[in-house]
This record gives structure tokens, C-alpha cells and sequence, in this order.
């Protein structure tokens, strides 16, 4: 069998996306470019992958890690240029090599692969992979010759307006037979109008020297959108979400408007959970069956299991077990973990915290380094005072407490189970099992003091109004 070996172009700066950035660590729905580009290419089984780096090489190391080896392209002078610098690493090697950008973060594994058998099936030492646009400014155009042979690859800015009229354009992904690419990298010139090695002109040397040089139309001009500014960014990540929507519709779940739901790459969801508009799904969030992910909830890298409704929540870094639920406006800070059937209500934060089975946390309270076991109640205003200007303390609330409303649990503090804290307290002290803690003013009532005051002389007048 044939080795295949690939190298990835990601040296460049990408100025046209005015950013400090590199452009292809710009994500598109959750991942970088330059990962896309990478994650479809190894699923071709590929022998060696090279990737070129230059500007912010060490940012692009790090987020592809070992995965891939690096060439450095200290000075870009081209993409011809930015190719050969994986001659140390490629040069002596027999097989075929597929050369792709890391701003072109739509191209699926199928694609290449169809590139690969089209390339050996024509025996060619080249082919450039083409597509059709009514649109081919910014790209590179295939310049065929009359019988339809691919004679070379002209750049826009070099492009003669004859040359500017064809709509066939270089997607910049190509198949070579691999010592031939780099024999021929050390013929190419830098005479046009940028000033660089063009590794598109490979092709006109090999045409002159009368070697196989085909190229392969794909259908889908989409996918092979190179992203050079923002406007392209934006579209391309309209593209990648359109076919993440349509893939987990396939598998089962309901989204309510598509067009207006933004899931990133690797997230996952079950069958028969449905999605409202506006909904974020972020990073490595797993969502299972049954959910009910309610309009304008963002969910970043957390756990979702079966049957869980979400509404209009914001969740981070957290887990939700099977049956809770959180909302209207919950937000779950990292590390919240919501037991089975458990209840987070409105306008409840959770941060740091294990929330028990059936525990329910219904309104308007905060919960931050706190340990609850379950059937706890704990009732509207609760505040866990987790803080003291320095450090961060753990409280401890027991099975089937219940935590009276508008109570403040002042941490380090233990309230053991079947405990019970009066409504309005602030608990300092830790509370024994089946007892009572109360700790706030006693009530006392003054007689007449109500008509003492001009609050009487303004309800007096209101009563006259109103008759
Ligand atoms: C390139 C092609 C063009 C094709 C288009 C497809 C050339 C000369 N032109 O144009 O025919 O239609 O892609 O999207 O190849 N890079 C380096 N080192 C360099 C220069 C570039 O690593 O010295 C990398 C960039 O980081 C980028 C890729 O190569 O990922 C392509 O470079 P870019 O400047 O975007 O080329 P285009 O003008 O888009
Ligand atoms: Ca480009």
C-alpha cells in the first residue's frame, strides 16, 4: 500500500482578519481551523502529518500537541516556500502527500479521500483539487488548456481579466506524488506580483515537463471556503452549523429553529431532547435523552443526563444528574453538581456545591462550597456567606434538613441532618441532628406608633382620594 503523508499550511498571520489571533486558531463552532483541518485529514489514516508554523508557532503547538509534527517557517515567503520546510522531515520518503491550508476549516475526510483514489486512479504526480464558484475572486484560477488540461494556477492579484473570468478556482488542497513536490518546490520563483513561492506553480513545472497532472472538481464549492477575513469566518461557521444541526436532527433531537441554535462540534445530545431557540451548547457538553434545553440557555463543558430540563439557564463546567432541573434563570457556576430529581429554581446560583437527591433550592438563593444532602428544602433569600474577604469556607447541610427562608449560613458550618434552621436566621454555629437553630431579634410591637408619624397624614389623605 501506497504511505500517504500530509502537511498542513498554518505559518501565516492572517492580516486580513485584524486580530490578535493567529488565523487559523480562530474557532469555527468550538474548534480551530487548523484542528478541523487536522481532525478530517487523520481520519485517512495517514502515515506522518507535518504542519507548518511560523507566526505564533507555539500557540498553534499547543493546541494541536502531538498529534501532528512541525516544520518552522521562520519568514513566510509563500505557501511554495512554507511547503518545503518539511523537506527535512518528508523529502526521502516514497508515497503520496496531501497538502491542505489551515484556514480552510470546512473540508471533510471524504473529500480527501475521493482526492487520494482520483489521483491514483489517473496516475498523476499532481492534482489540485478545483472547484466551481460564481464568486472565484480572492482565489487561485485553474488555467486549463484546450483539450482541458490543467496548465497552471493563477493567482488573483496576478490574474489577467481573461484569467479572472474563470469561475474554476484552486481550493488549496492538493494530492502529490511526494519526491516530486519537493523536486520541484526548488524550481519555483517568486517573479509575480507578491513576491512569494507560490506553491501553486508547481503545476505549471510539472505540465512542462510533461509529467501527469490532473485535477479533481469537487461538487461543493462550500466546503472548501478559505477563511481570510471575518465576513468569511462568520460564513464558514454559519456552514459548520448547519451540518452539526442536521447531523443530531438525524440522530433524533428536536431543534425548534435551527437557524437560531449554536452547538459546537463535539458536544452530544441524546434522542428526544429538544433544543429552543437561541440555545449555546459549548466545549465537551454531553446532554442525554429526554432534556429540555430551554430558549437562550448557554451550557459550557457539563454533564446533562437523561431526562433534565433546563430553562433559560446559564450551566458551566457542572453536572446535572438525572430528573433535576434548573431555571428560569439558574446559573450553575463550575463544579455545581445537581443530584437526581433535584430542583434548582429561579434565580439561583450554584457554585462549587453538591446539591442531593431531591434537594430542592427553589428561589432566589446562593449556594457557594456547600455540601447538601438530599430532600433538603432550603428556602427563598438563602444565602451560603462562603466568603470572608480571604478565604473560602465549606458548609455541610444534612438529609432532609430544612433551611427556613432568608436565613445566611455564615461558613465553616455543619448542620447535620433532620436539622432545622428558623426562617431569617443567620447560622454561625453548627446545628445538631433533629434540633432547631434560630438566631435573629426577637419581635416587638409598639402600640399606635403608626398614626405618630406624616406616614399617617399621606394614607389619610390616599383613603380620601379614593373614596
Ligand atoms: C491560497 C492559494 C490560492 C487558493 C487559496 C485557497 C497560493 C499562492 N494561493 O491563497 O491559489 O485559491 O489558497 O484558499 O498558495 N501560509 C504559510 N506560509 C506562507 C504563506 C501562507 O504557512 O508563507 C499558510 C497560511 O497560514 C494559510 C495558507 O498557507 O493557512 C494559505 O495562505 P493564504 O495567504 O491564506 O493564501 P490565499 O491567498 O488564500
Ligand atoms: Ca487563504
Amino acid at each position: 500500500m501506497t504511505a500517504k503523508y500530509a502537511i498542513i499550511l498554518a505559518a501565516g498571520q492572517g492580516t486580513r482578519m485584524k486580530s490578535k489571533l493567529y488565523k487559523v486558531l480562530h474557532p469555527v463552532c468550538g474548534k480551530p481551523m487548523v484542528d478541523h483541518v487536522l481532525t478530517e485529514i487523520e481520519k485517512n489514516d495517514m502515515q506522518e502529518v507535518v504542519t507548518i508554523v511560523g507566526h505564533g508557532a507555539q500557540k498553534v503547538k499547543e493546541t494541536l500537541g502531538d498529534r501532528t509534527e512541525y516544520a518552522l517557517q521562520a519568514e513566510q515567503l509563500g505557501t511554495g516556500h512554507a511547503v518545503l520546510q518539511a523537506e527535512s522531515i518528508l523529502g526521502q520518503k516514497d508515497g503520496m502527500t496531501i497538502i491542505a491550508c489551515g484556514d480552510t476549516p470546512l473540508f471533510t475526510a471524504k473529500t480527501f479521500e475521493e482526492l487520494f483514489e482520483y489521483h491514483k486512479q489517473k496516475g498523476a504526480v499532481a492534482t489540485v483539487l478545483t472547484a466551481h464558484t460564481d464568486n472565484p475572486f480572492g482565489y487561485g484560477r485553474i488555467i486549463r488548456n484546450e483539450i482541458g488540461i490543467v496548465e497552471k494556477i493563477v493567482e488573483q492579484k496576478d490574474a489577467t481579466e481573461k484569467e479572472a473570468a474563470v469561475k474554476e478556482i484552486n481550493t488549496g488542497v492538493y494530492c502529490f506524488d511526494n519526491r516530486e513536490l519537493f523536486k520541484a518546490l526548488h524550481g519555483i520563483k517568486n517573479d509575480n506580483a507578491q513576491g512569494e513561492y507560490y506553491l501553486p506553480d508547481v503545476m505549471e513545472i510539472f505540465q512542462k515537463e510533461g509529467k501527469v497532472v490532473a485535477a479533481y472538481q469537487m461538487k461543493d464549492f462550500e466546503e472548501s471556503m478559505g477563511v481570510n477575513d471575518r465576513i468569511a469566518l462568520s460564513k464558514a461557521t454559519k456552514v459548520m452549523q448547519r451540518r452539526i444541526n442536521e447531523n443530531l436532527m438525524r440522530q433524533g433531537v428536536t431543534l425548534i429553529d435551527p437557524e437560531n441554535t449554536y452547538i459546537d462540534i463535539d458536544v452530544k445530545v441524546g434522542a428526544d431532547t429538544v433544543i429552543e431557540p437561541g440555545v449555546y451548547l459549548k466545549g465537551k457538553t454531553v446532554i442525554g435523552e429526554d432534556c429540555f434545553i430551554g430558549a437562550n440557555s448557554q451550557i459550557v463543558d457539563s454533564v446533562i443526563e437523561n431526562n433534565v430540563t433546563v430553562t433559560s439557564s446559564m450551566i458551566e463546567e457542572s453536572i446535572m444528574h438525572e430528573g433535576s432541573d434548573v431555571g428560569p434563570n439558574g446559573h450553575l457556576r463550575p463544579l455545581a453538581e445537581i443530584g437526581k430529581n433535584a430542583h434548582i429554581g429561579n434565580f439561583v446560583e450554584v457554585k462549587k456545591a453538591q446539591i442531593g437527591e431531591n434537594t430542592k433550592v427553589g428561589h432566589l438563593s446562593y449556594v457557594g462550597d456547600a455540601t447538601l444532602g438530599r430532600n433538603i428544602n432550603v428556602g427563598c433569600g438563602t444565602v451560603f456567606v462562603n466568603y470572608d474577604g480571604m478565604n473560602k469556607h465549606h458548609t455541610n447541610v444534612g438529609d432532609y434538613s430544612f433551611i427556613g427562608s432568608g436565613s445566611n449560613i455564615v461558613a465553616p458550618v455543619n448542620i447535620a441532618d433532620h436539622a432545622y434552621v428558623a426562617a431569617g436566621s443567620t447560622i454561625t454555629n453548627d446545628i445538631d441532628a433533629h434540633d432547631m437553630g434560630i438566631a435573629r431579634g426577637r419581635q416587638i410591637n409598639k402600640k399606635g406608633y403608626f398614626d405618630k408619624y406624616p406616614v399617617a397624614d399621606a394614607a389619610k389623605k390616599a383613603e380620601e382620594k379614593n373614596k
